[in-house]
């Protein structure tokens, strides 16, 4: 009987003894590892009352950041809602050390609290610090006069310099690139000595490089406007006709146009400083593992925040265009150095700092495919790192809110087969480091990543993004 009469062709030949042995084995070892799985992650989640909130899912992964007066000031993904502050009963004194853009600080002052705010980020802190710096009356009038004159003021000057970033004529046409950079001098020329009202100006320019430029955030990093997706693959589209489609025929008028409408919305959205309390908010750019650095003994009723999950996203490479043309970095090393100090959630942190975490952990790696790239990688090192900042941090928490409550907005995690539950481990990590009790709010479900999913089928339910409360 021919191959193909059997069912079979020659590409699915039968398999020799020797590789059913092989098959076999990898069958009972995938069989072994899933129930060791099942079982560290089923003994995890008994360590802890584990609540169904599904009503706070919203409120952790927030859509209203693109339209809320303010908030919308600056598009930041990772955002959550300033409603956390009522949702979970915040006191009047609270510290958010991962504050991103400041939702938790805005909501603060529009609520007549008081929030200190830290992110190593320099433009979500600069971000944060002009939406909590009200402007008088008459610096409003100057930036109203500034966006009456938009084109005189952008064409009368002379291009400020372009930074040193090697993809910086790539991330604009070269028309828009002139806009960009003699818009910058504008600034700084027309606001020279008012710096209130330039940094308002300037949070209006950095927040449409985005809409402006042939690039885009996406996943991990930018992708280019050059490129469509298609089906799982990126296919070029034709040169000149992607331009036109995107900007128009004139694409100086396409960037007064965008500029004008941020500045007019911000213009808008700053009547909300006629109410609240914006006096004494406070955020400082720099890490948040020297929290009691800044800090300075001052105890708070309420601590909250959202690390970056461990998820391998660097937050400074999809924010590098605004880095550099914002001369938050001005070179590679600066670039370098704020990766190396950021919490180790992806790869480009500095994975060589000690790191002493949970034993549970080490079971759950243990249980990792070692031939899986995130394996290869340095996944394993990730993790470590990941918990041990995570307990750096809890620790000062601890000593900032002796009475009050923690609350930790995290996801849980998937690598090479394995689910790292970070909501169970923030909560042993808590209980570590000094709290007396922990619970977790369950909020709502996270997909597996499609190249894991056929792995962890039947662990799905363990794909969490929760809030931690330590108190
Ligand atoms: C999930 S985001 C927080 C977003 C924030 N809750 C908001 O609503 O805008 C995590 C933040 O942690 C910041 N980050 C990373 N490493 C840090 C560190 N060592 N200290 C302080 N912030 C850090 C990132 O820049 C990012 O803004």
């Amino acid at each position: 009987m021919s191959l193909a009469a059997n069912g079979m062709n020659d590409h699915t030949a039968a398999p020799c003894p020797k590789e059913i042995d092989q098959n076999e084995k990898a069958e009972i070892e995938g069989h072994r590892r899933r129930g060791s799985l099942k079982k560290i992650l089923k003994e995890l989640d008994e360590l802890f009352l584990i609540e169904q909130r599904f009503d706070l899912a919203p409120y952790v992964h927030w859509k209203g950041n693109s339209v809320a007066p303010m908030h919308r000031w600056f598009r930041y993904r990772e955002a959550y809602s300033p409603e956390l502050i009522d949702k979970l009963e915040l006191g009047c004194r609270i510290l958010d050390p991962f504050c991103g853009c400041g939702s938790i600080p805005i909501g603060a002052a529009t609520r007549g609290k008081k929030a200190v705010g830290i992110d190593l980020n320099p433009i979500a802190a600069f971000s944060t610090k002009v939406k909590l710096t009200p402007l008088n009356e008459s610096s409003i009038k100057n930036v109203k006069s500034f966006l009456e004159e938009l084109p005189k003021n952008i064409f009368s000057h002379d291009r400020w310099p372009q930074p040193e970033l090697s993809i910086a004529t790539k991330v604009f046409e070269p028309r828009v690139l002139d806009m960009v950079l003699r818009s910058r001098a504008a600034i700084e020329f027309c606001f020279s000595n008012n710096t209130d009202a330039r940094d308002f100006v300037f949070l209006a320019w950095l927040s449409i490089l985005e809409t402006v430029g042939s690039y885009y955030k996406e996943g991990n990093g930018i992708k280019y406007r050059n490129k469509r997706r298609k089906k799982g693959k990126y296919e070029d589209r034709v040169d000149g006709e992607w331009q036109l489609a995107r900007f128009g025929s004139d694409q100086e008028k396409f960037f007064i146009d965008a500029f004008s409408k941020q500045l007019s919305m911000m213009i808008e959205d700053s009547a909300l400083w006629e109410s609240g309390s914006w006096e004494g908010q406070k955020v400082i750019g720099g890490s948040a593992f020297n929290l009691s650095d800044f800090t300075r003994g001052d105890n708070f009723d309420s601590v909250i925040f959202s690390p970056p999950y461990a998820n391998r996203f660097d937050y400074f490479e999809s924010f590098k265009v605004e880095l550099w043309f914002g001369n938050f970095v001005k070179s590679y090393a600066d670039l370098g150095s704020l990766r190396k100090a950021s919490m180790r959630s992806h790869l480009n942190a500095d994975l060589k700092r000690p790191a002493t975490p949970p034993e549970s952990l080490e079971d759950l790696i243990a249980l990792m495919d070692q031939e899986a790239s995130s394996w290869r990688m340095g996944v394993p090192d990730l993790m470590r790192g990941y918990f041990h900042d995570l307990g750096i941090v809890l620790r000062q928490c601890r000593a900032a809110v002796p009475k009050g409550k923690c609350h930790i907005v995290v996801g849980n995690s998937a690598f090479a087969g394995v689910i790292i539950p970070t909501d169970v481990l923030t909560a042993i990590i808590g209980l570590k480091v000094g709290f007396k009790k922990a619970k977790i709010l369950e909020t709502r479900h996270l997909t597996v990543a499609p190249q894991q999913r056929n792995l962890l089928k039947g662990f799905e339910s363990y794909m969490r993004e929760s809030i931690v409360v330590l108190e």
